[in-house]
């Protein structure tokens, strides 16, 4: 038994902020600049009223549509999230609920921006195994309310949005591989160091990152990941149809393709439009090249995920 992805969805808040609002709203920045260093035009707000649960509510229905499974049949829910509704019960729970689904296991996974490839892996392992019928897999994220907006090195950086997976199992293999990998000595470079403690937040609540280590560290890894997913299906990296690594700036996505020989046309891109939205960018991206009718049954996807922690993977898939 193998499994495959059966729908994607996305949603995206209505509120968008581009570069130049970022300025007018007194950020020391400038549309040149953010243009020039990551490829972010714009970025989408949620709105006070939405919570985590809400933007993966809306990218869920769409991919449930998309694999015509009603919400009320889905057994496994994991959400990737690093900014979830509560500190507990999990944002999967809290949309199981909203979906009127009942009794299949439901968790979150905080493996920050590799949080979806992680999930993904997970419920890879348990529809092929027959543990669970389904899965619906959602990265949702609301980062604007962990950023400091007077600090012009990670504000213009980040987004809010959600993307979904259905995924079905399947006697053809959908998804080829999947690699996952954490190194928790480098979890200084990028974080949010702050807790709640008796009531109190403690330490600093927004996030702190050493952007060029970051760089640096995200194209080596994310190469070497895309390697070891193809080296386990013994494909070449010629073989790669679409590349859709984690939308976090232009150049690391650019400069990551030039490492594996893949042109620039064959990488997906959707960063310019939504920013770094975390564990939310890889589904958004694909499901637009999804729907644009990019990607096409028989083609071979190349997931790339890199985050906090820091954690990175891959997931090779053969879109069916
Ligand atoms: O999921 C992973 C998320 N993380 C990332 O994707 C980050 C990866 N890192 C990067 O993309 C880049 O390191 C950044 C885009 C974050 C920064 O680019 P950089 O080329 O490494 O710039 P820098 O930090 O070396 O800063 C260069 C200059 C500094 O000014 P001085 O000291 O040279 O006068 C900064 O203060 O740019 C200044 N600067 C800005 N200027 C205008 C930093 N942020 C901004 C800004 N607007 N938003």
């Amino acid at each position: 038994m193998h499994s495959r992805i059966a729908g994607t969805g996305r949603y995206l808040p209505a509120t968008v902020l581009t570069n130049d609002d970022l300025a007018r709203r007194g950020v020391d920045t400038s549309d040149d600049w953010v243009r020039a260093r990551t490829g972010i035009r714009q970025r989408h707000v949620a709105a006070d009223e939405e919570s985590t649960s809400d933007l993966a509510l809306a990218a869920s229905r769409e991919a449930l549509r998309a694999a015509g499974l009603a919400p009320p049949d889905v057994d496994l829910i994991i959400v990737a999230t690093t900014t979830p509704d509560m500190i507990f019960p999990s944002t999967a729970c809290i949309l199981q609920d909203k979906l009127g689904a009942h009794g299949g296991p439901a968790f979150d996974v905080q493996a920050v921006c590799s949080g979806f490839v992680y999930a993904l892996a997970i419920a890879d392992g348990m529809v092929r195994t027959g543990a669970v019928r389904n899965a619906l897999v959602v990265g949702a994220e609301i980062y604007s309310r962990i950023l400091d907006w007077n600090d012009r090195k990670t504000c213009v950086l980040f987004g809010d949005g959600a993307g979904a997976v259905v995924l079905l199992p399947s006697d053809q293999p959908g998804i080829l591989a999947t690699r996952l990998y954490a190194d928790g000595s480098h979890r200084g470079m990028l974080c949010v160091p702050g807790q709640v403690r008796n009531g109190k937040v403690a330490g600093h609540p927004f996030v702190q990152m050493d952007g060029q280590a970051v760089f640096k560290f995200a194209v080596r890894v994310l190469a070497e990941a895309a390697d070891d997913a193809l080296a386990a299906c013994a494909m070449p990296r010629d073989a790669i149809d679409w590349l859709i690594p984690h939308q976090a700036n232009l150049r690391i996505m650019d400069s990551t393709a030039k490492r594996l020989g893949i042109a620039h046309e064959r990488v997906v891109v959707t960063v310019d439009r939504h920013a770094n939205t975390s564990a939310a960018s890889i589904p958004l991206a694909l499901d637009e090249a999804v729907r644009d009718g990019r990607v096409r049954a028989g083609q071979h996807l190349m997931l790339l995920g890199v985050g906090g922690g820091f954690t990175w993977g891959s997931a090779l898939l053969r879109w069916t």
